[in-house]
């Protein structure tokens, strides 16, 4: 892990024990938000999950892998910072079909059986890419999903890098002095250049901007794939 990801850990341990004390009530998630703002497209745009092996990246208090579970489908969700996870523990530990992993990421995906679905809302650029998407690639089986939404331009209205290098934001705390991250924010076509470099291939790339358009905030909804292996060459 480098520096800034151990700084940024710490940050959203520090997070989610502040929302802990003060006993900050998540609401339950009825839909998946992948940009910031319940607009479609939900959990439509990952399929038909009946059966497969899914995980959710990154998954804060697991509300949305919790929301998964009430439909049916098999959840793994995977949370670094133990207070975060905790705060998931606290309310869905226990729930049929939800396994809540505390461990980094790129440890978890490079252990684990292989996936058919990875999502990940708002953790990715958290991560340093030259790290997760070697693991992400290793752990979706072939022709497996990756779907994840990742900041593309902050409410400030500073936009995305063109260079892979992290920089730092700001991460807010009712009644106590923000935190600093350090987040990977970059373009539609770094994002697609780094996917494609790693082995999997960018389908669709969205910028998800707000609806009334009163807040430069946007996001961008990256869905990719692991391709299958070509056939082995001579064969009809
Ligand atoms: C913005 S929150 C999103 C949480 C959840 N996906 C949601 O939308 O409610 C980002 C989460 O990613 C987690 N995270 C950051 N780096 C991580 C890593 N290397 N491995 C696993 N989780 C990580 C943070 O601890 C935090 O809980």
């Amino acid at each position: 892990m480098l520096d800034i990801e151990v700084q940024t850990a710490d940050a959203w341990t520090r997070y989610g024990a502040h929302h802990a004390t003060r006993g900050t009530d998540v609401p339950e998630a009825d839909r998946l938000v992948w940009g910031y703002w319940p607009v479609s497209p939900d959990e439509e745009l990952l399929g038909d999950l009946t059966g497969l092996r899914v995980l959710d990246l990154g998954s804060g208090t697991s509300k949305y892998a919790a929301h998964l579970t009430r439909r049916g489908v098999q959840v793994d969700a995977v949370e670094a910072s133990p207070s975060q996870h905790q705060r998931a523990v606290a309310r869905y530990g226990g729930l049929p079909g939800l396994r809540l992993i505390c461990a980094d990421a790129v440890d978890h995906l490079k252990q684990a059986e292989p996936y058919d679905v990875i999502y990940s809302i708002h953790a990715v650029p958290y991560i340093d890419p030259q790290r997760l998407l070697p693991a992400l690639t290793q752990a979706l089986r072939p022709d497996g999903r990756l779907v994840f939404s990742a900041l593309h331009t902050n409410s400030t209205g500073t936009g995305p890098a063109t260079v892979v290098a992290a920089r730092s934001e700001v991460l807010t705390l009712p009644g106590a002095e923000p935190l600093s991250v350090g987040m990977w924010v970059l373009t539609p076509s770094l994002w697609k250049h780094l996917l494609t470099e790693h082995g999997l291939v960018a389908d669709r790339i969205d910028v998800l901007t707000a609806p009334e358009g009163d807040t430069p905030l946007s996001c961008t909804l990256i869905q990719a794939r692991r391709p299958l292996p070509l056939p082995p060459e001579g064969r009809s």
